[in-house]
């Protein structure tokens, strides 16, 4: 991980403070794409995944906006409560799980904190001059992040505020998609429900991407033990049906990271060769993919062979 230093942080609204983060000496940082998220890990130790929302082109600084969470699990409270101008944070190499494809068209949809990951796409798809619009929902005005920046991207972005117009219709805006549209959202995890509940009223040859900030629930067998062939490593290592398989591969000393452990940050992926992955994250779609996410995912076949 690599120290960077805090630079400036701003109140966006009452609830949400975005952060500019700078390497110390003033150094470039790694470049990103829109999409992208970094694991930032604090002076406490409690490690998050925040999605970038400035701009792609600035390498001279990381943007990431965070919200007070009322149950926070150490990260927002921290960050709310004592992190400062000048408080040094540790950070991962930007990795994007959720990248803007090809598409005639794009629609961009966010609700509340979600904004985050669909504003460096908008000001992308803006400077691109490519067909998108946006769509913002907020539930009430003091909760719209980013204004100014929004406004400057001009008649494409729309904010809706549920606290003074009603729900946010989806079924009408998926409904006006033209055909092809690329359709990109995050947002709570009912909005996220929704959202691909509606997916058929989209036009032909759409597709919805999403991101999630709280794990999908998703129904499994109990846990069972099952077998892990490491070929790179070439060590065979147990799982027992208390432990997870990114644990067990950790404690026999395979070199595999994790950082939210719960299946929705994509840091612990590995390529399984052999066997029936159980999947039990939040990433893959295809319950045939062979990626797997270890510290959730496990095995429905006795044996799974990986690529580490
Ligand atoms: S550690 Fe985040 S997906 Fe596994």
């Amino acid at each position: 991980m690599t120290a960077l230093v805090v630079r400036e942080l701003v109140t966006e609204t009452p609830s949400i403070v975005s952060i500019r983060l700078e390497s110390p000496d003033g150094s470039s940082l790694p470049l990103w794409q829109p999409g992208s998220h970094i694991d930032v890990q604090l002076l406490t130790r409690h490690e998050r995944q925040y999605s970038l929302c400035g701009d792609p082109a600035d390498l001279t600084a990381y943007r990431i906006a965070v919200r007070r969470e009322p149950r926070s699990r150490g990260g927002s409270h921290y960050i709310h409560g004592y992190l400062r101008v000048g408080s040094l944070v540790w950070v991962r190499p930007p990795r994007n799980l959720f990248a803007l494809a090809e598409a005639p068209s794009y629609l961009l949809l966010a609700a509340g904190i979600g904004i985050t990951p669909i504003l460096s796409m908008a000001r992308h798809l803006a400077a691109q001059n490519a067909e998108w619009q946006m769509t913002y929902a907020t539930r009430h005005r003091d909760d719209i992040a980013f204004a100014d920046e929004l406004g400057a991207l001009g008649e494409r972005v729309t904010t809706h505020v549920s606290g003074e117009s009603g729900r946010l219709d989806l079924p009408a805006l998926l409904s006006r998609a033209s055909p092809g549209t690329a359709v990109y959202a995050c947002g709570p995890q009912a909005f996220i429900d929704e959202l691909t509940e509606l997916a058929g009223l989209l036009p032909e040859g759409s597709s919805i991407h999403v991101e999630r900030f709280e794990p999908r629930q998703r129904e499994h067998r109990p846990n069972a033990p099952f077998t892990v062939v490491c070929t790179q490593s070439d060590v065979t290592v147990e799982v027992p049906a208390g432990r997870s398989m990114l644990e067990s591969l950790q404690g026999a000393g395979i070199p595999v990271e994790g950082s939210c452990l719960r299946g929705i940050c994509g840091s612990c992926a590995m390529n399984v060769l052999e066997g029936e992955p159980e999947h039990r994250d939040s990433l893959n779609s295809d319950e045939r993919s062979m990626t797997i996410y270890p510290c959730v995912s496990r095995s429905l076949s006795p044996t799974l062979a990986v690529d580490v």
